[in-house]
Formats: structure tokens, sequence, C-alpha cells
């Protein structure tokens, strides 16, 4: 089976998670891509959807899914969203798509976070994927020295060789060579810097369920 081919088997296995007539929180990346279109063909049966990003609110309307806005929601019973990576508690590494931050923010209102993930991002420790920090813009080389500090080779993303800039007016650092043996405490510490906005640890709050596409088929982990 390719990578493509998983993604969309744990997309598919994730309709099983939505409940009727209800909003639910939609992530952003190829996977949730995948899971976009899934949702497309049972449209009639949610009320609608809350977006990570512009790229996965232009791809609901696209199906033809209502859009709302998170200030117009109370809670919503799933978030459903991919991972760059996932470790065996749950926690995750995200915002390889740079929509980290209003991830976090709509994956917060939502009662489980259903990650959908093809085997490959699975690992032990995390840190291998360099991760995502993003800064306001005039905070980047102090957060910048902060991440060498413990360790990383952080690099500002640059995209068309500009600074790549989020939904958010915002840039990003990839921090490469980090070893994340304790995700909790350090999403607590990188949080607390000034001039952070957000952090790509989803650990504090990290995934109920894991929705992982392997060779052998869809296996469920629940943390
Ligand atoms: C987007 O900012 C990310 O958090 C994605 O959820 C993550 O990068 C996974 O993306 P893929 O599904 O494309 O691997």
């Amino acid at each position: 089976m390719t990578q493509d081919e998983l993604k969309q088997a744990v997309a598919r296995a994730a309709i099983d998670y939505v409940a009727e007539g209800e909003i639910i929180g939609v992530g952003t990346g190829s996977t949730a891509n995948f899971f976009i279109d899934e949702l497309g063909k049972i449209k009639d049966r949610i009320k609608g959807a809350v977006a990570s990003s512009e790229a996965t609110a232009a791809r609901l309307k696209s199906h033809g899914i209502p859009v709302f806005d998170l200030n117009e929601v109370e809670r919503m019973s799933v978030y459903i969203d991919g991972a760059d990576e996932i470790d065996h508690s749950g926690a995750m590494i995200k915002g390889g798509g740079g929509a980290l931050t209003r991830e976090k923010i709509v994956a917060s209102v939502a009662d489980r976070f259903i990650c959908i993930a093809d085997e490959s991002k699975l690992v032990d420790v995390m840190g291998r994927f360099p991760l995502p920090v993003e800064v306001i813009p005039m905070a980047a080389k102090a957060v910048g020295r902060a991440l060498a500090h413990l360790g990383a080779s952080p690099v500002l993303r640059s995209k068309d060789g500009r600074p790549y800039v989020t939904d958010n007016g915002c840039h990003i650092l990839d921090a490469a060579g980090l070893q994340i043996d304790d995700p909790k405490a350090l999403e607590r510490q990188i949080n607390q810097w000034p001039g952070v906005v957000s952090v790509g640890l989803f650990a504090v709050q990290g995934a109920a369920v894991c929705l992982l596409g392997t060779a052998g088929g869809v296996r469920t982990l629940a943390f």
C-alpha cells in the first residue's frame, strides 16, 4: 500500500467518529484533506465544521460543508487531524503544514482529538521531525537563540525565498535536533517564552485515539 492509500484508509475509518447532526473540528494537511473528501460524502449527516486553516476552510466549502467560526461554537465532540509524529502516549508534533496555532485552538474546544496517521508517524521518542514553533516576527531571533540553548538547530521557515507567513501573519521556526523525552514539560517551557505564539507539541492535550494506517489494516490506539 502507498502512503496515500494508508492516509485514505484512516480518513475513511475516522468517519465512524463523526456524530450525527454535530459540528466537528477539522485539521489541516494531506491526511486531513483525505478526511475532508470523505466528510463531503456524508455532509448531509453533519451540521458543519470548524476549520483549522484557511486552506481547510476552502476545501470544506468546496464540498458544500458549512464552515462555522469557532466563536459560534461552544463545544465539539471531536477534532480530527493528522500529525507529523505521534508517540505511544498520544503526544504529537504538528505544524509541518504551518497551521499549528489554529489546530491547537480548535482542538482545545473538542472533547476528543482523533489523530489520523500512516504508520510512519508513530515513534518511540519524538524529535526527528523538526519541531515547529510559531513566533511573532520580531521575536524570531530571540526565540531561535532560546531553542539553540536547548540543543536544537532552529531554521526560519521560508517560502519562495521569503519567510513563510502563517494564517495569523506570523513566522515559524523549525527546530531540528531535539530528543523530546518529556513532551509535556517541553511544551509548557516553550509556551511561556515571550514572542512564542504556539509550539507544535500537542502533549498537554494530546490525542485520545489514533487511527494508524498499516499494511495490515487500520489499527486503533487509545490513550
Ligand atoms: C498542519 O499544520 C500539520 O499539523 C499537519 O496536521 C501535519 O503536518 C500532518 O500533515 P500530513 O497529514 O500532510 O502528514
